[in-house]
């Protein structure tokens, strides 16, 4: 059984209701069914959300520990945090695949968001296909 973390950072809590022009009407509740109907046999999807730097950095360790691949929405975290980025290149530096995914087109909105401290340290990168993006990963990590 491969267990794939679906990493969200902050304020993704709220989707559904926060800026559903740009995010979209769907929850997290409904990304985790998306994900959960589309996961190939053997693969779990374990879905979580966090507002705080130090608790996505503690997943991505326990990635690194239990050999998990990582989708993560660092959301406003990919902006400026060194610390998550650290801890990203952990994970990829392991030789697990970690996909960055933006529900939004980061680099069509404000420049504050047209940098990614985490990119570089990324498998690769989706932004802008809506939660689509999360079930392209999803592919891309359960590939091969
Ligand atoms: C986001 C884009 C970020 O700029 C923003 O801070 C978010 C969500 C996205 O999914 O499009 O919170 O990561």
């Amino acid at each position: 059984m491969t267990r794939v973390l679906v990493l969200n950072g902050p304020n993704l809590g709220r989707l559904g209701s926060r800026e559903p022009d740009v995010y979209g009407a769907q929850d997290l509740e409904a990304l985790r069914a998306l994900l959960e109907g589309d996961a190939p046999d053997g693969v779990e999807i374990d879905l979580r959300q966090t507002d705080h730097e130090g608790e996505i950095i503690g997943w991505m360790h326990e990635a690194v520990d239990t050999a998990s691949p990582v989708i993560v929405n660092p959301a406003a975290f990919t902006h400026y945090s060194y610390g998550l980025r650290d801890a990203a290149a952990l994970v990829s530096k392991a030789g697990l695949p970690l996909v960055e995914v933006h529900i939004s087109n980061p680099h069509a909105r404000e420049s504050f968001r047209h940098h990614s401290t985490i990119s570089g340290v990324a498998t690769g990168v989706i932004a802008g296909f809506g939660l689509e993006g999360y079930r392209l990963a999803l592919r891309a990590v359960t590939a091969g």
